[in-house]
């Protein structure tokens, strides 16, 4: 498939990473289906993706006939066969558990066109592996954008071992037609490229203030205004999921080693549910 045959994209999963997705190929004139497993999911998605057009209507980003547009194309499902009847790439964006995506894999390769490319935006599990339980291995790949998509100009575009260089070649023309830059990556190892860098920037921040080194404002200011960083590093946290710092620091711990041990500090916010921006409160409390 060349980039000039996609006209409709599904993305599977709603939430912080999924609704920003299917905005951002909205926005960049693709009919998008959007899909999550309850409708209450899917239709926070969609209000999230109506809130942040205007927002970028509001900051004179984009102009509000453009957000009305880009909104129009967005039509949301429950029912995957449904979402993905017409769909010529699928970007999953399911939580980050390898479990869970390869049971919505085994239902998608079931459900989709032959022609359909699969991209996954995983995190930090391996593209091949997820590959694998799909009868397409060479139509897949990663394509890994960050949070939040609508203002983030990377995506990593990652090859599985059986990924066709077409497919690749596919995926990071889509990133470039969303107006992103894409950067490919050809090994398939935990945490690619970024999160090998960020994440255990994270979890040595934890450290620090696990042990009483230095309050959690003292290491963002430090991030923020000694290193450069656009945000604190637990502000960081609190944006992208400290659920999902976690789970790629665990993942990376059991492929890597012990170097990636999550620090005890993230694991008890991941379990009282304090996850961030998306709960109301993480290291910071947020209305
Ligand atoms: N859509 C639209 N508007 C949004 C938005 C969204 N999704 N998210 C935030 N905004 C709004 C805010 O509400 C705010 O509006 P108000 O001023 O009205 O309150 C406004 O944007 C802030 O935008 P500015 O341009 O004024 O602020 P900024 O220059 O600080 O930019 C930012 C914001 C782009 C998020 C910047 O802080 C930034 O780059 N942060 C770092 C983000 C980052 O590193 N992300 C990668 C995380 S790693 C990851 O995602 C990968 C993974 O797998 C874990």
């Amino acid at each position: 498939m060349e980039i000039d045959d996609v006209n409709s994209i599904t993305v599977l999963g709603a939430g912080s990473m999924g609704h920003g997705i299917a905005e951002v190929a909205a926005l960049a004139g693709y009919a998008v289906n959007l899909r999550d497993i309850k409708e209450e999911f899917v239709q926070k998605g969609y209000d999230q993706i109506e809130w942040s057009l205007g927002k970028l209507a509001e900051k004179e980003r984009i102009s509000e006939s453009d957000a009305d547009a880009a909104l129009e194309r967005v039509t949301t499902y429950v029912d995957l066969a449904e979402s993905v009847a017409d769909a010529d790439v699928v970007i999953e964006a399911v939580p980050e558990k390898m479990e869970i995506k390869k049971d919505v894999y085994t239902e998608l390769e079931a459900a989709a066109p032959d022609r359909t490319v699969f991209a996954t935006n995983t995190s930090s599990l391996s593209v091949t592996e997820l590959a694998e339980v799909t009868d397409r291995p060479e139509q897949f790949c990663g394509m890994h954008f960050f949070n939040p998509p609508v203002r983030m100009q990377l995506v990593e575009v990652i090859s599985g071992a059986e990924t066709a260089d077409e497919t690749m070649d596919l995926i990071a023309d889509l990133a470039e037609e969303m107006g992103k830059t894409p950067v490919r990556v050809h090994k398939d190892s935990p945490g690619f490229i970024v999160n090998r860098i960020l994440v255990p920037q994270m979890n040595e921040a934890a450290w620090i203030v696990e042990s009483g080194d230095a309050t959690v404002a003292e290491v963002d200011s430090t991030t923020k205004y000694g290193i450069g960083l656009p945000m604190g590093t637990f502000e960081l946290a609190d944006q992208v999921g400290i659920d999902v710092g976690y789970h790629v620091l665990d993942y990376m711990q059991e492929v890597l080693g012990d170097a990636y041990e999550p620090c005890p500090l993230l694991e008890e916010k991941v379990e009282a549910e304090e996850l961030g921006k998306k709960t109301g409160k993480g290291f910071y409390d947020y209305e």
